[in-house]
């Protein structure tokens, strides 16, 4: 653990594991990942994990408060229904009680399945009203919720989802170290896809107050350490030539494109997906590194000042927003770049 000259700290990966407590879920959750991974390579599947919605961060260990991050996993359940279609197996790893695939369609806040079912009396032998009414669905939602109800059954049937979740940043980061290990197992057929809306900041165990802290005092100042990143590890250690694509979110256009080049240069991943907060349902970037140019005088070596980056970007155009989700694009994207880069390793 290392201390800037503010004073506050900031741990390394090792130096978190090390001081903060594992979920007690962790060992049952990795089993079950294990299973998965072994059946969905004895079925020539490749398989993605998709991490989808906010961290929160715990101010005490009998948590009466926390802080949370913005997402409601929009993102990352959609995509899981596309990669799905494309014939991934889906890890699928999200903030329990955010959105799912699936089940998204029908939110209760958004569009309350209790809307569209209907009750009918139908009328039996001899009697007028039937005592038992049937539940129908209104007509106009049919045609919707069969197509949706048919993917999830498939689904289902075929056991190509595995659902993970997670509260806090301290789950989270356990929980993908633990799940990144074993797809590892898959080399360059896994795809690592990280939507989720990870805290900055953390208060470790040791700092926080064991019982709920008491309003009295009057103001509340909370020092927090900063969370290590975790991309650098994941990128060098816990994955096997994985494909890894992250996100970055920002809120200042102008910070978009150097934010998703710095993370390429930090962690030496595959992609960057860039999104504007309120431009992200319809608009985003990917951004990748063109491989180094080597120099001919010096064939072995690569000339790192010659890196560059390629930047493309997805639209929607004004009339789809209403009738099509970018995450299609996305995926289709993303799977296209996958197959290439699995043949270019072998
Ligand atoms: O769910 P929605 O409402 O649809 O919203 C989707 C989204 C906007 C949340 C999603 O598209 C998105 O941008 N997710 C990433 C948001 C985020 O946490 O960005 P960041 O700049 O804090 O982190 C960038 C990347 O670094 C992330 O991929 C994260 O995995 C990684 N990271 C973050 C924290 C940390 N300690 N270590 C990391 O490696």
């Amino acid at each position: 653990m290392q201390t800037d000259p503010q004073g506050s700290a900031s741990f390394s990966a090792e130096s978190y594991f090390a001081t903060q407590p594992a979920p007690a879920s962790l060992d049952n959750d990795r089993q079950r990942v294990r299973a998965f991974v072994r059946r969905q390579s004895e079925q020539g599947n490749k398989v993605v994990l998709v991490t989808s919605g906010g961290t929160t961060v715990p101010l005490e260990r009998n948590m009466v408060r926390f802080l949370d991050n913005f997402s409601a996993g929009t993102r990352g359940a959609t995509s899981a229904e596309y990669f799905l279609k494309a014939g991934y197996a889906v890890i699928f790893m999200h903030r329990q009680f955010s959105l799912q695939p699936f089940s998204r369609h029908y939110s209760h806040s958004t569009n309350p399945f209790l809307d569209f079912l209907e009750i009918e009396h139908k009328p039996a032998p001899n009697e007028s009203l039937s005592t038992t009414p049937e539940i129908t669905v209104t007509p106009e939602k049919r045609e919707d919720l069969l197509s949706v109800l048919t993917a999830y059954k498939k689904v289902h049937r075929d056991g190509t989802m595995l659902t993970l979740s997670f509260v806090t940043v301290n789950d989270y980061l356990w929980l993908l170290r633990g799940v990144s290990e074993e797809l590892s197992e898959m080399g360059r057929d896994a795809m690592y896809y990280l939507a989720a809306a990870v805290s900055d900041f953390f208060l470790p165990r040791q700092k926080m107050s064991e019982h709920k802290i008491q309003s009295g005092k009057g103001s509340l100042h909370i020092e927090m350490d900063q969370v290590p990143k975790i991309l650098k590890p994941m990128v060098d250690e816990w994955t096997r030539e994985g494909f890894i694509v992250s996100f970055k979110l920002e809120t200042d256009p102008q910070l978009l494109l150097p934010k998703c080049r710095q993370a390429l240069e930090r962690y030496g991943h595959q992609v960057v997906i860039g999104n504007d907060l309120n431009r992200r349902k319809f608009e985003v970037v990917f951004v990748s590194r063109i491989a180094p140019k080597k120099d001919p005088a010096h064939p072995a070596a690569t000339n790192i000042d010659d890196d560059t980056f390629t930047e493309s970007w997805l639209r929607l155009s004004e009339k789809d927003t209403h009738t099509r989700e970018i995450e299609e694009d996305i995926v289709n994207e993303l799977v296209r770049r996958h197959r290439t880069w699995m043949n270019n390793g072998r």
